[in-house]
Order: structure tokens, then C-alpha cells, then sequence
């Protein structure tokens, strides 16, 4: 395929995927699939960097690749599969881990912001060199590009670096990619405190959107979210937070540019933008939640399409390690 290539992972660890997991990734990766050649895996590796119930980690992973069909991820138009069914993750990994100074792995933000959160102790090596383990993930496909949220940045960055580094020392191997993040959804903030990112361990219950939660829940959430003093519905992240998120969030979900909604504001409060984004909000998620089930139903569809896709993802990442293993002398 001449068409550009595309990778990224999300992991299972979530259970329900969260609206800032939806519009700053995989949002993206279904309209990718169209122009792109596309690899798209539940990582699940990623996972066990902290500590994991056998049987919830299975059926999480099993609930991640459905919400990814649900969300619109076509297997006949992109590569989806685990990470773990293709073996040359971990086997590029630790490559890339004696290629990675110490120094470098150290400077890894989210490993300081997750360890803190664990306490520094209990952190796993695995955790420490997570990033390192990204890096292969990315590099055994040859990617061009790689649609993640802005908390990715640096580990694109990380990327690009170790692919130069390979490069300069062994010989032209591995493209560098750039990151694919888009302005207005790179970042999705709490619903109740738009200083902090929507994420599963740091957002309150009640700012966290999750997908598959009752959509007259998430309703309510869209509703009471945080805002400002002000009155005017203006896209302004510095000066208005709040709004500028939900903004972003309507925007993306119905196609309508920010400028349109603006206008269609012009003089409203924020209840009328709320009481909108709300319905907007469950007009997407009730039918998301139906399909997914759909596809938890049917577990043997979803066993044989996942062992296809690491079919044809191994046969992409067993060349790539092959010329690296072959490159560096082993
Ligand atoms: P989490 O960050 O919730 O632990 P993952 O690490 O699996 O979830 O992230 C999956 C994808 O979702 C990544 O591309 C990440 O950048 C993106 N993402 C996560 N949270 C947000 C957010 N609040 N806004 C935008 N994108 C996000
Ligand atoms: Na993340």
C-alpha cells in the first residue's frame, strides 16, 4: 500500500473507554482507516505495568476491541489486534531499552505523575520504561504518523529520538513518525475541574465521562459541568476553561466548527449550551452502549477477527525486528 501508515494503542485497563480516550484518539482513528494504512491495538502489555486481575484484564481487553468496532473500527479497512499476540513488542522493547539512556527514561513525565500516584516503591521497572516499550510498538510498523492525545507528545518525541539514534548508528531502519494530535480534541478536560485532563485516576466521578455509563447519567454530568462567572460562549482555553471544553466536545461530535457554534450562541447562557451538548451527548452514547454489547455477544466473532488482525500485523513487525535483529548483529 502506497497510502501513509498510521498506528496507535489504547489500553484495556479502563473497562468503559472515557470521553477524552473517544475524541482525542480514537475519534481519529476511525476516520484514519479511510485514507490511511492503519494499525490500531488494545495494548494490553501496557497494561500489566501495573498490577492486574488475570480474569478482569481478559475480559477488559475483550471489552476495549469492542468498543473500537462499536466506535467505528472496520477490520476489513485496519489492522486491530492485541499487542500481546504478537510477540515482537516485547522482543523490539527490550531493544529500544538498551538503545534508551537512563537520564532520557528518567525525564518520562507520566512515569513521574503515575509513580507518584503509586507511591515510589510499589512502581514497576515495567512502568519506568513503559514509554520505551511505546516506542517499539510504534517502530516495528513503520509508522508515518501516530493520532494520540497531548499526553503523548513526549513519548512520540522519545520516539522519534530512538529512531534517529537506531538510524544514525546501524543504517537507514526505521521511519520517524510525527504525532497526529489535533487542536481542539488533543486534550479534553473534568467536566468539574477543566484545570485537570479527563482521565480514569485522577478526574472526579463526577467529572469523568464514561461511554458505557447510563446515558441519563452522563446527561446530568454534561448538565452540572464547571464553567465560569462569565456569560459569553466563547472558544478561549486560557480565560475560559470550562466552556471552551465543552465547545470543543459539541464540535467535535456533530462536525459543526466552533466559530458556527459561537454564533449559534450569541446571546444564550450556558444552560441552552449545556441542555444541547447534553442530548448532543446522548444521541452518541445510547447507540455506542448497544453496539458494544452486540459485540460482547458475540465472543467467537471477535476471537477470530482479533486472530486475523495479529496475523497480519505480526507479518509487518516480524520483518521489521528480522532487519534490526540483523542490523545489530544478532
Ligand atoms: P488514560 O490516559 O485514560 O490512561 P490511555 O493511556 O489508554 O488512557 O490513552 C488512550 C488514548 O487516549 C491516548 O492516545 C491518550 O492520549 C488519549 N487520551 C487520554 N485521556 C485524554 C484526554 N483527557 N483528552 C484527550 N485525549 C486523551
Ligand atoms: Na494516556
Amino acid at each position: 500500500s502506497d497510502r501513509p501508515r498510521v498506528l496507535s494503542g489504547i489500553q484495556p485497563t479502563a473497562g468503559s473507554f472515557h470521553l477524552g480516550n473517544y475524541l482525542g484518539a480514537v475519534r481519529q482513528w476511525v476516520a484514519l482507516q479511510e485514507s490511511h494504512d492503519a494499525f490500531y491495538m488494545v495494548v494490553d502489555l501496557h497494561a500489566i505495568t501495573v498490577p492486574q486481575d488475570p480474569a478482569e484484564l481478559r475480559a477488559n481487553t475483550r471489552l476495549a476491541v469492542a468498543q473500537l468496532l462499536a466506535a467505528g473500527l472496520d477490520p476489513e479497512r485496519c489492522t486491530l489486534f492485541v499487542q500481546s499476540h504478537v510477540p515482537e513488542h516485547a522482543q523490539l522493547g527490550w531493544i529500544m531499552n538498551c538503545l534508551t539512556g537512563f537520564g532520557e527514561a528518567s525525564r518520562m513525565t507520566q512515569f513521574k505523575d503515575k509513580s507518584a500516584k503509586q507511591g515510589a516503591d510499589r512502581a514497576t521497572v515495567g512502568l519506568f520504561t513503559y514509554p520505551v516499550l511505546q516506542v517499539a510498538d510504534i517502530l516495528l510498523y513503520q509508522a508515518d504518523q501516530v493520532p494520540v492525545g497531548e499526553d503523548q507528545r513526549q513519548h512520540i518525541e522519545l520516539t522519534r529520538d530512538l529512531a534517529e539514534r537506531f538510524n544514525g548508528r546501524y543504517g537507514q531502519t526505521f521511519t520517524v513518525p510525527a504525532p497526529y494530535i489535533l487542536k481542539e480534541t488533543g486534550k479534553i478536560f473534568d467536566l468539574q475541574d477543566p484545570a485537570v485532563k479527563m482521565s480514569k485516576s485522577a478526574s472526579t466521578p463526577k467529572g469523568l465521562v464514561n461511554l458505557l455509563d447510563d446515558p441519563k447519567a452522563t446527561a446530568k454530568k454534561v448538565r452540572s459541568a464547571v464553567t465560569d462567572t462569565d456569560t459569553v460562549i466563547r472558544f478561549d482555553p486560557e480565560k475560559k476553561p470550562g466552556v471552551s471544553n465543552l465547545l470543543g466536545i459539541y464540535s467535535t461530535l456533530t462536525g459543526t466548527a466552533v466559530a458556527d457554534l459561537e454564533q449559534k450562541y450569541e446571546g444564550q447562557g450556558y444552560g441552552a449550551l449545556k441542555t444541547d451538548l447534553a442530548e448532543v451527548m446522548v444521541e452518541f452514547v445510547t447507540p455506542f452502549r448497544t453496539r458494544t454489547q452486540e459485540y460482547l455477544d458475540d465472543p467467537e466473532t471477535l476471537d477470530s477477527l482479533l486472530a486475523k488482525g495479529a496475523e497480519k500485523a505480526r507479518a509487518v513487525a516480524a520483518e521489521t525486528l528480522a532487519q534490526t535483529y540483523d542490523r545489530m548483529g544478532l
